[in-house]
């Protein structure tokens, strides 16, 4: 069937101001790590991709290794911005990364400049572009001089094959050496992708004050703990999870202490009016330094509910507390 966006995409969906850049994101962005691979069913994630964009999701983030297989989500995207999207192009944001394994041998992995020019353009074949929006290096290399991999986005940017370039994982000192040699090189770093939600904090420890001082953007990435954070684990484990599927979040993730903390943040959200999913949403739109927070997705339905937490944004200093009391021995491990 041909797809025809809804008309009222950009009436509820609010735009956020990536860093000191001129890029505006939306305050709900869509991530194709899991549910949109080969081995996945495609309608579904077909149907999840327009939605999004539907409700007014214009960013999409994906990398090299998402799948499975590993590159199969960037040939699923490829394959809707084909047959659906084909005139909505300059309406979306797509970034991919290059960082971890990625093929056989010294070249497929890390940071090395052969490795990631390489890894773009495959990138850019499976998904039928001429361009990503953002590319970022997904997590730091400790063996390769940091400026070369600067030098290789600086490079990708001047080539025409990015917009923008990102990092992803980088500590607080590494983000801000980082940073320095792309500046002096000419090309700023537009975002960084740290993990962040309300049982990781680690951002908190000096992170987002680089960010703010350079006038980075922050994407937080999986903001449900991939699904913890959430009333589907409250009781046991659905066979239907990402727990029950895959194995990068694992049963051993679910301890006690955690449930108690979930018990606690339902209860909360409860009150708010809100699913646990869309009250730790809402946590990470509170604060300022946040562009956007990346979810994932199984179902369009998801989705829905997770974007339906821009309905409540605002916390009492009361409720802040309370919500820390219930993560406190989660955070503190
Ligand atoms: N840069 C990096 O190193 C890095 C690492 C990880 C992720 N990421 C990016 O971040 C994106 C999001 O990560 P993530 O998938 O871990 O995010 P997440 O939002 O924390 O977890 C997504 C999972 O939560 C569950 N869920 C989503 N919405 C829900 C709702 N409203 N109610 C109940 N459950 C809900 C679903 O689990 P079920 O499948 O069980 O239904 C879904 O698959 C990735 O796709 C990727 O783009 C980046």
């Amino acid at each position: 069937m041909n797809y025809l966006a809804s008309e009222k995409r950009y009436e509820t969906m609010t735009y956020q101001r990536c860093g000191r850049s001129g890029l505006q994101l939306p305050a709900i962005s869509l991530g194709l790590w899991h549910n949109f691979g080969s081995e996945d069913v495609f309608s579904n994630a077909r149907e999840i991709l327009l939605y999004a964009f539907d409700r007014g999701v214009t960013h999409f983030d994906l990398a090299n290794n998402y799948g499975p297989v590993p590159g199969s989500a960037e040939e699923t995207l490829g394959r809707v911005l084909k047959q659906d999207w084909a005139a909505y192009r300059d309406e979306l944001i797509i970034s991919t990364k290059a960082g971890y394994t990625m093929w056989e041998g010294p070249y497929g992995d890390w940071g090395s400049k052969k490795y990631l020019v390489a890894s773009l353009n495959q990138s850019l074949k499976r998904m039928g572009l001429d361009y990503v929006d953002i590319f970022y290096h997904h997590r730091p290399d400790p063996e390769t001089p940091m400026e070369e991999t600067m030098m290789a986005l600086d490079q990708i940017v001047r080539q025409g094959k990015a917009l923008y370039v990102g990092l992803s994982n980088y500590s607080a000192a590494d983000t801000q050496k980082a940073e320095s040699i792309l500046r002096e090189l000419g090309t700023p770093c537009l975002i960084h992708q740290p993990r962040y939600n309300l049982f990781d904090r680690w951002v908190e420890q000096g992170l987002t004050d680089v960010l703010d001082k350079r006038g980075i953007g922050c994407i937080a990435f999986s903001p449900l703990a991939q699904g913890l954070l959430s009333n589907r684990y409250l009781k046991n484990i659905p066979s239907d999870s990402r727990m029950a599927k895959a194995h990068f979040l694992k049963s051993s993730a679910l301890t006690e202490a955690k449930r108690t903390a979930l018990v606690g943040l339902n209860t909360i959200a409860q009150q708010r009016g809100q699913s646990l999913a869309q009250m730790a949403i809402s946590w990470l739109l509170n604060n300022p330094t946040v562009t956007s927070v990346l979810v994932g997705a199984s179902s369009a339905q998801q989705l829905g509910n997770s974007i339906n937490a821009l309905d409540n944004l605002s916390f009492s200093a009361e409720e802040l507390k309370r919500i820390d009391n219930c993560c406190d021995p989660v955070v503190r491990g």
